[in-house]
């Protein structure tokens, strides 16, 4: 099937706009490539571009290995479904799945003989003589991939194809979709902004901010292994705990990571620690899921953390208990954001110029390609301390209420580290 691969893409649309800044990425044959990224982050724009519904700015787009920037859609062998995918509502469903092939001249056995099998792949084998109102949500989001595969496309683009569906039904056919089309063997590039779709479903994420490539790898190396602050705090629900943490190496013991009151000790064998120990005196910042995070009786000894609870969230198979332990957190409140902001800050436009006030930090310090440019810290001469809420898995309903104080022993293998930038401080690369 149809490989694709992006090189140096770049689209900036006539108003100035640019909505995909330089990426480069690859899609393998047979792969199941996730997009991820909040709105207005570029997704769409990257799959019109390979789609051939809009031409890349510069850059090459290439197909099975082959410059396609000026290919046709129609020469791509390509599938799309959205979200608002449209059905035509006087046609039966048959008919429907059907449609691409009396387009492309297909005899009218052959033609049943194809959709039959599509619908009943798909299970919607007993509904082909209905027409799209008679149908669900999910049986019409069905027909809609059925169309889409009966073509026996080389690559899939969806963009949000479920992003309509009430929340059971989503996760139904998210299986569906990513069983349907590895069985089928169909490269596919699948846009979403929901974290949770993107790692159930992908063989590889991208996740993109503000039109900037941040990451891309498995689930398990972009989850495990986040590239940058960004990619680290989108990821995972509840979200990664991100603490401010100063650097302090007592020379072949340990290095202090003290976070306001407490502290937590990397030992010096530990394999990162060199490369955290070029940030002695500094501040860096610790980010620890709440899978790293252990409630436990209050004297114990090791990698403990003391806290008190501040509020309680109740989820019904689990509880989490967010608590202040004394530290500072960072946020990273980008989540959203238009990249327009990102084209000021990174050509030097007038947004740059006012954070280099606010910092203080010119611009001979090079700006990190992958990530926010400013510091990503609190600056303490201005604002007061942002108290961290650990977040902390417990059972559900615990015997516990807010004020109640709470210990948690750290697993020390499990922090990232990330510089005031936001990129990942670590020991060689994955
Ligand atoms: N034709 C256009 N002209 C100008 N700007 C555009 C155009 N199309 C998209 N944009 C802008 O480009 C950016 C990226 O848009 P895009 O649709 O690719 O985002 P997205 O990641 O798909 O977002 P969403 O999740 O909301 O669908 C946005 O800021 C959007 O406003
Ligand atoms: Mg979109």
């Amino acid at each position: 099937m149809t490989t694709v691969a992006l090189k140096d893409v770049t689209k900036i649309f006539p108003d100035g706009t640019v909505a995909v800044d330089n990426v480069s990425l690859d899609v393998g044959d047979g792969e199941f490539m996730v997009l991820l990224g909040p709105s207005g982050c570029g997704k769409s724009t990257v799959l019109r571009m390979v789609a051939g519904l809009e031409d890349p700015t510069s850059g090459a787009i290439m197909m099975d290995g082959e410059l396609a920037n000026d290919l046709p859609p129609r020469d791509r062998r390509i599938a799309m479904v959205f979200q608002d995918f449209a059905l035509y509502p006087h046609m039966t469903v048959g008919d429907n799945i059907a449609f691409p092939l009396r387009l492309s001249g297909i005899e009218p056995v052959p033609r049943g003989e194809r959709v039959a099998d599509v619908a009943a792949a798909l299970g919607i084998g007993d509904v082909l003589g209905r027409k799209p109102s008679q149908l669900s949500g999910g049986q019409r989001q069905r027909v809609a991939m059925g169309r889409a595969i009966v073509r026996r496309p080389g690559l899939f683009l969806m963009d949000e194809p479920l992003s309509n569906l009430d929340s059971g039904l989503r996760a139904e056919l998210r299986a569906e979709i990513s069983g349907l089309v590895r069985e089928l063997g169909v490269s596919t590039i699948y846009v979403t902004h929901d974290q949770a779709e993107a790692l159930t479903m992908a063989d590889r994420v991208a996740i993109m901010r503000k039109g900037v490539l941040q990451d891309v790898g498995t689930p398990t190396q972009v989850y495990g292994r986040p590239a940058t602050l960004y990619v680290a705090a989108f990821l995972g629900s509840p979200r990664m705990n991100l603490l401010e943490a100063s650097v302090y190496v007592h020379l072949d013991r340990y290095i202090a990571l003290n976070l306001g009151e407490q502290a937590l000790y990397l030992p010096w064998d530990d394999i990162r620690a060199r490369a955290v120990s070029h940030y002695h005196g500094e501040r860096i910042v610790i980010g620890m899921r709440a899978e790293a995070l252990t409630p436990v009786a209050p004297d114990t000894a090791g990698d403990v953390l003391q806290g008190r609870i501040r509020y309680l969230e109740h989820h019904g198979h689990e509880s989490l208990a967010f608590l202040d332990i004394g530290a500072t957190a960072v946020m990273v409140d980008e989540l959203g954001g238009t990249p327009a902001e990102t084209a000021g800050h990174s050509r030097g436009g007038r947004l740059s110029q006012v954070m280099q006030r606010i910092t203080g930090r010119g611009p001979e310090r090079p700006a990190g390609r992958r990530n926010g440019r400013d510091s990503v810290l609190s600056d303490p001469g201005r604002h007061s301390r942002r108290p961290a809420e650990l977040a902390v898995r417990l059972a559900p309903y615990p015997a516990v209420t807010p004020g109640h104080p709470l210990a948690v022993q750290v697993r020390m293998d499990a922090l990232h580290f990330f510089d005031d930038r936001g990129d990942r401080i670590d020991v060689g690369w994955r």
